[in-house]
């Protein structure tokens, strides 16, 4: 039975539990297992490497892993489909995608940016065989042709918060696979699956994993890709720890109150900054925002989330002295942890980006991004605003 999300959150992971007498998902760390019936390994054996979810005997740690399994089973449940396919890290689930695409008969991704630099990266290398077009969001059909296997989209949009309409995009796929990295907005904020895309997928080191300990990535969608997705798992062996899904079940139970708070800390940041002289530009859902995109937010996502970023009336440098000053929020890449990071994604998680691309979709140079965390709101203002007066100097603006 379904319940409400919050409550799905907690227990979705503990499916079984009472039969199998456990009360928090067991760690299974065996890399092999006993097969005293060699038929029925073997049986065990055709089914994984078909893509089954689960067999008889798991026969080898990178065919199944029970602990992964819950993991999957929660994720499948969250966001309201079968099945779900959990990866060492997010690029390995993209990766698995493309080559499950490639699998599929197709070559041609079509794909909206700005998107995370290494999956920009990855999409435009053709590094696993597949051609990209990159289109603006409202010209997905027209890019579409008979070798097209996947669109995907980021919304939010990593590093600047812009919101794809997922409806509009699944409505000009029409029977084209939509793949929605949901990673900045996690199941609490926005149900992909709901508005009709075929496949969500997260980077589940971030608000998943939650702590900054634990690198993931997971793929929800129906039983057909899944199954590519297990035969690609098993090929070319980016799993998931088991140690790792127990952390990111770990992490679930408390994701709604994590995002929850963060978010309302990001909201009361996003407007102080905004009103602050120095900023010249605050990025985040809802604010200041054009119609289409006040539009877009009201229809597919339940709040704003919890990254933000802004521009300085400064260049590069000078955002980098802003970094500098800071004293209680991290400078560091990676975001969705309970304690806040700041990055700027032209330096960094961008950098491998062609700089026109990123110039032509907002990457600015001076643009900071910031991953708000659950500490006091007002201890990460006073972090923000003395570093921001620090830097009043070298911009030559009173502060
Ligand atoms: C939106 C998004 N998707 C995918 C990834 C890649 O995930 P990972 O770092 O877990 O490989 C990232 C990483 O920052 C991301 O922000």
């Amino acid at each position: 039975m379904s319940k409400r999300l919050a409550t799905d959150l907690v227990h979705a992971a503990r499916a079984g539990a009472v039969a199998g007498g456990w009360h928090v998902p067991p760690i299974d760390l065996s890399t092999t297992y006993p097969t005293p019936d060699p038929s029925a390994a073997s049986a065990s054996l055709d089914a994984l490497v078909a893509g089954d979810a689960s067999a008889s005997n798991p026969v080898y740690g990178r065919l199944h892993n029970g602990t992964v399994a819950h993991f999957e089973t929660a994720m499948a449940k969250l966001e309201g489909c079968t099945d779900a396919v959990a990866f060492g890290s997010g690029m390995a689930a993209l990766s698995a995608l493309l080559l499950a695409m490639r699998l599929a008969g197709k070559d041609h991704v079509v794909a909206v940016r700005p998107v995370y630099g290494g999956s920009d990266h990855l999409l435009s290398s053709a590094l696993l065989g597949n051609r990209v077009s990159w289109v603006n969001a409202d010209a997905v059909a027209a890019a579409i042709t008979e070798q097209t296997g996947l669109v995907l989209i980021e919304t939010p949009a990593n590093p600047t918060l812009k919101l794809v309409d997922i409806e509009s995009v699944v409505a000009q796929a029409g029977k084209v696979p939509v793949v929605v990295d949901s990673t900045f907005a996690t199941p609490v904020l926005q149900q992909p699956l709901t508005l009709g895309a075929t496949m969500v997928m997260h980077s589940a080191t971030k608000f998943i994993g939650g702590h900054g300990d634990v690198l993931a990535g997971v793929i929800s969608c129906g039983a057909e890709w899944a199954a590519r997705l297990r035969q690609v798992r098993i090929l070319t062996g980016g799993v998931l720890h088991p140690l790792g899904a127990y952390l990111l079940i770990r992490g679930l139970s408390t994701l709604r109150l994590r995002v929850l708070a963060a978010q309302s800390n990001a909201q009361l940041l996003a407007e102080r900054l905004a009103a602050h002289p120095l900023v010249a530009r605050v990025h985040y859902p809802g604010m200041n925002a054009s119609p289409e995109q006040q539009r877009i937010l009201s229809q597919q996502m339940s709040g704003s989330g919890c990254v933000l970023a802004f521009q300085l009336h400064g260049d590069a440098n000078q955002a980098e002295a802003v970094i500098a000053g800071l004293q209680l929020i991290t400078p560091a890449v990676s975001l969705g942890s309970v304690d806040t990071l700041i990055q700027r994604p032209a330096g960094l998680t961008h950098r491998i980006c062609d700089p026109k691309d990123l110039d032509q979709h907002g990457v600015a140079a001076n643009l900071l991004r910031v991953s708000v965390g659950i500490e006091d709101v007002e201890d990460l203002w006073s972090d923000l605003l003395q570093a921001l007066d620090r830097a009043a100097g070298p911009l030559g603006l009173a502060a």
